[in-house]
């Protein structure tokens, strides 16, 4: 595809999600083209992913949160990246660094949102006894997990379920809507 908007990934863990829009990014119509993943964890496994597909990747310290974003905007700003999507990524972003990049951040949770926000999700499903879980797509802002949604999938928690397997079942899933969700934003399906 011609034009491919420049993308950034954040990271900060295993990056099996950043690994599927890898992927997804190396088709010929894909709207984004990773040109940077950022880590605030030094050992995120992800990283490696950046060093596999030949993608430059920055680790940034989140002590001080500050910063961090600091240090991302400039980065971000050098890359002339115009779409961040948040994988696994840990933290809240400011408002301050989201003014800049309004509908053009989103994040991925797994979870039917607007229900069980945060971590721990899978368990609090189980604890609650839910007959549905899932995972959503969704715009970000400053609030913990909340945004405009652009894409869920639905998937049947069975009675024998385990945490363990309810993440296993969902992020499948994730690794799936993920990019779907990127080119419904772009209109590219
Ligand atoms: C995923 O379940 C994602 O929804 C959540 O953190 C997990 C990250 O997995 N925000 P990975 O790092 O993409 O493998």
């Amino acid at each position: 595809m011609v034009g491919k908007v420049n993308a950034c990934v954040i990271i900060s863990g295993k990056g099996s999600n950043l690994k599927q829009i890898i992927i997804s990014s190396r088709e010929y119509n894909f709207p984004i083209n990773i040109k940077l993943i950022i880590s605030n964890n030094p050992m995120a496994q992800g990283l490696k992913l950046a060093k596999k597909y030949n993608i430059p990747f920055k680790f940034f310290s989140s002590y001080n949160y500050r910063i961090f974003e600091r240090n991302c905007l400039l980065e971000i700003k050098k890359k002339k990246i115009k779409f961040i999507c948040l994988a696994g990524f840990m933290k809240v972003l400011s408002e301050n660094f989201l003014k800049t990049f309004k509908h053009k951040v989103i994040n991925i949770h797994p979870s039917l949102l607007p229900k069980f926000k945060g971590l721990n999700t899978h368990k609090k499903v189980l604890d609650n006894k839910e007959k549905y879980s899932g995972c959503t797509v969704h715009f970000v802002t400053s609030s913990l997990d909340s945004g405009q949604i652009i894409m869920q999938k639905k998937i049947i928690v069975e009675k024998n379920e385990t945490v363990f397997s309810l993440k296993k079942k969902v992020l499948r899933q994730e690794h799936k809507i993920y990019s779907k969700a990127i080119r419904k934003i772009f209109k590219t399906t």
